[in-house]
């Protein structure tokens, strides 16, 4: 069979995990893809930065919208980032050129997650974005496939690793918020702009393709209550344990008589949750399914390998050729669920 031919747009951190993933199991991936996946071009800022990986016998276009038309790739991985501009035009570009897109993008998905879907799925072409979720948890996999037979319930978890980090950094230490935000940075999970992760915001682009995948609802971002944790102090932290409990920031989704409801802020969680043990960079998402129960996910969320085992996991897809609505249901059978505000409750 022909080789997957790749073209990779964002060799950061990411794309050059995927490209040492691939260079490192080649021969293990075509055997289960049943085909070779092949990086054709590549496409990053600048050519002359020093990477540890080899792509010295691939194509380098300056433009990433090149690789959304080359008539020589038939995927696209989109790993440039936000939620307007390039990685969006290309994303489009490529779906329209008939292409199909696997892409880590949260916060484009978060904001157009609906109309990408519906115009992937008029093309024929897969989306897929397993890494724009909790990194190398299977969670998108887990709600599309594994737990499909499912009404969801609810759904809550540990979305943003930085937060995470820094909310055990505090209660292990007793420092306070600025001190440690800083080392959360170093750690190296941090968005660029760390007022994503502080303030909750990540946390909810990833709530928002959660909410469209578990309840076949339309991805609606600006439905999501969101708080940060800005506002904790160490003594909070302090006094919660003394009380039995654990500060957590939580992404949670739930059905409700208004709608579906989102929200994204700090929780009490009690020690004898699983969840309140999920520490330092870890993520985690709990799922309760009608049929199924409570069912929990953990795992790394963020960082080069678990994030490119997502990517090459939705590559592997891409070669076996199956076809699948991105959330669930075919998405122009998305249902339009209102939204509740919190203060309806
Ligand atoms: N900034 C994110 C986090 C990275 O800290 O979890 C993964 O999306």
């Amino acid at each position: 069979k022909a080789p997957l031919r790749i073209g990779i747009a964002g060799l950061g951190t990411v794309g050059a995990g995927v490209v040492k993933l691939l260079a490192e199991h080649g021969r293990l991936l075509s055997l289960r893809g049943g085909r070779s996946l092949k990086v054709v071009a590549v496409s990053a800022r600048s050519k002359a930065k020093k990477r540890d990986i080899d792509v010295s016998g691939v194509r380098w276009e300056r433009d990433p919208l090149a690789l959304a038309t080359a008539p020589d790739i038939d995927v696209v991985v989109e790993l440039i980032g936000g939620s307007s501009g390039v990685a969006r035009r290309l994303v489009q570009t490529a779906l329209r050129s008939g292409k199909h897109v696997v892409t880590a993008n949260k916060a484009l998905l978060a904001m157009h997650g609906t109309e990408l879907a519906t115009l992937a799925e008029k093309r024929g072409s897969i989306l897929a974005f397993e890494a724009a979720v909790a990194g190398g948890i299977p969670i998108i996999k887990a709600l599309r496939e594994g737990l499909v037979g499912n009404r969801v319930r609810r759904l809550y978890g540990i979305l943003n690793g930085t937060c995470n980090y820094i909310l055990t950094t505090m209660r292990e230490t007793g420092r306070d918020f600025g001190a440690v935000l800083a080392e959360a940075q170093a750690a190296g999970y941090a968005e660029a702009d760390p007022s994503f992760d502080v303030d909750g915001i990540d946390a909810a682009h990833k709530l928002a393709v959660l909410t469209g995948a578990a309840f076949g609802a339309k991805v609606n971002f600006a439905g999501v209550h969101v708080e940060g944790i800005r506002r904790v102090s160490a003594m909070d932290i302090q006094f919660a344990e003394e009380l039995g409990f654990r500060i957590k920031l939580l992404g949670l989704a739930r059905e409700t008589r208004y709608g579906i409801e989102q929200r994204v802020h700090p929780c009490m969680v009690p020690l004898s949750a699983p969840i309140a043990h999920i520490e330092g960079v870890f993520n985690a998402v709990v799922v309760e399914g009608d049929f199924v129960g409570t069912t929990m996910f953990q795992g790394r969320g963020a960082g080069q390998g678990p994030t490119a085992s997502a990517v090459v996991a939705d590559l592997v897809d891409v070669a076996r050729g199956r076809q699948m609505p991105a959330f669930v249901v075919p998405a122009e059978r998305l249902a339009d669920k209102k939204v509740s505000p919190m203060d309806r409750h």
